[in-house]
């Protein structure tokens, strides 16, 4: 059995390090690309603190991205490249880090409580295939060294897995 261990978040890049080391022994000897996205989803939502939602999109063609494995609330389905935070993320390319979502035009609201949203993508040598989503109640939750910590974290489950086209 995983039991994850509970790390001391006052030092994010240590705290991040550490749920690295505990993401990869979780997946470990496991390739299966949706149990390790699942696996994934609820190692972040139990410790990373002050999240309302943790969780993937994948791209189903090259213009929606659909849901995948997550925790929190039931959530939009179909996400069209170049909508809401997730899809803009797919266009620019980029991780998107939204200190406040009523900020954000166009931002999707799956649930009313989320104030503050960190984006960051899935790709391999193929290109990008998808994101990892994390919401937050609390406006300002995220800055710079969640966008790595959680960059890092996507990479290790990407590595991780297999992808069938
Ligand atoms: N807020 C996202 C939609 C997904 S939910 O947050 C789970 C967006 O604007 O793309």
């Amino acid at each position: 059995m995983f039991a994850a261990q509970a790390i001391d978040i006052s030092d994010k890049a240590a705290f991040y390090r550490d749920l690295a080391k505990q993401l990869k022994a979780l997946l470990e000897g496991e390739h299966d690309s949706i149990a390790n996205a699942a696996n994934t989803a609820a190692l972040i939502f139990q410790m990373v603190p002050d999240l309302n939602w943790a969780g993937f999109y994948f791209l189903a063609s090259d213009e929606e991205l659909v849901l995948g494995p997550f925790q929190g609330k039931p959530a939009c389905v179909r996400i069209a490249v170049g909508q809401g935070v997730c899809g803009t993320a797919v266009e620019l390319g980029t991780s998107m880090l939204i200190k406040d979502v009523h900020d954000f035009p166009g931002h999707i609201a799956c649930d009313a409580a989320s104030r503050s949203e960190l984006v960051v993508l899935l790709e391999d040598e193929e290109g990008v295939f998808g994101v990892l989503d994390l919401d937050s109640p609390l406006p300002g939750r995220f800055d710079s060294a969640d966008q790595a910590g959680i960059e890092a974290l996507a990479a290790i489950y990407v590595a991780a897995s297999s992808f069938q086209d």
